[in-house]
């Protein structure tokens, strides 16, 4: 099973692709995660991308479609993945696909988490992200045990830096331009699959698992 979620920052992708690993086994690849890795290791390519994600601009296509190509190969991909914050342009989509069809393979569904905007300020602002694994919690309504403190692997938790309120604004700007477009390319191969986005997790993650036959 691939399957590619995508939507609005803040809308959901990333604490639901971790429950879906919970659920079926299979990994999430998420860009995002990968280039936060790079940038806290200070690899070039983590100094190249932070350019762009402080602006909450995208990355170039071609870096995040090599960190998909090299990662999908890997053994854990094999019996499916989640794609968590890829494809986010026509040209990654485009790229995906070809680079399925090279191995046989091909998207299964596509999610959409709908949401409207009003909704994802509150949702960004008040996020806290573990450093070390990246569980995500939130100040009102997803709090860790202890105050800053990673449930899962007891790390620090941090605001990132492009949740602050002026890159919110680019991140979604840059969502309606360049990532909304997907909609009509997964419509097309009858491969989009809506969810309500504002609903609470648990639900959220019901109606996923209903969709998905997860
Ligand atoms: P990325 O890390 O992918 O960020 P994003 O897509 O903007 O999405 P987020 O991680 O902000 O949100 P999410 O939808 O995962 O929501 P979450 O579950 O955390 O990308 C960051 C940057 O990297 C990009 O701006 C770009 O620069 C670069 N990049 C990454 N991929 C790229 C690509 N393919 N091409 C080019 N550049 C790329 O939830 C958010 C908060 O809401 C949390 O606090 C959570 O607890 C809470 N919450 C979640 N669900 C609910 C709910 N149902 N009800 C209430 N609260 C909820």
């Amino acid at each position: 099973m691939i399957t590619v979620l995508f939507g609005p920052p803040g809308s959901g992708k990333g604490t639901q692709a971790k429950l879906l690993v919970e659920k079926t086994f299979l990994p999430q690849l998420s860009t995002g995660d990968m280039l936060r890795t790079a940038i806290g290791h200070e690899t070039s390519l983590g100094k190249k991308a932070k350019i762009y994600m402080d602006k909450g601009a995208l990355v170039p296509d071609e870096v995040v479609i090599e960190l998909i190509r090299e990662r999908i190969g890997a053994r854990d991909c094999q019996k499916g993945f989640f794609l968590d914050g890829f494809p986010r342009t026509l040209a990654q989509a485009e790229a995906l696909d070809v680079m399925l069809t090279g191995v046989g393979k091909n998207v299964g569904s596509a999610v959409l988490f709908q949401i409207d905007d009003s909704e994802l300020v509150g949702r960004l602002s008040g996020r806290r992200t573990c450093l070390k694994c990246h569980s995500m919690y939130h100040i009102n309504t997803n709090k860790p045990k202890k105050p800053g403190i990673c449930d899962k692997c007891n790390s620090v938790l941090a605001q990132r830096d492009d949740d602050k309120a002026v890159v919110v604004q680019n991140r979604l700007k840059v969502y309606h331009e360049q990532t909304s477009p997907l909609i009509d390319y997964y419509k097309s191969q009858n491969k989009l699959v809506t969810i309500n986005a504002a609903l609470p997790s648990e639900l959220v993650f019901k109606f996923l698992v209903q969709a998905l036959g997860a």
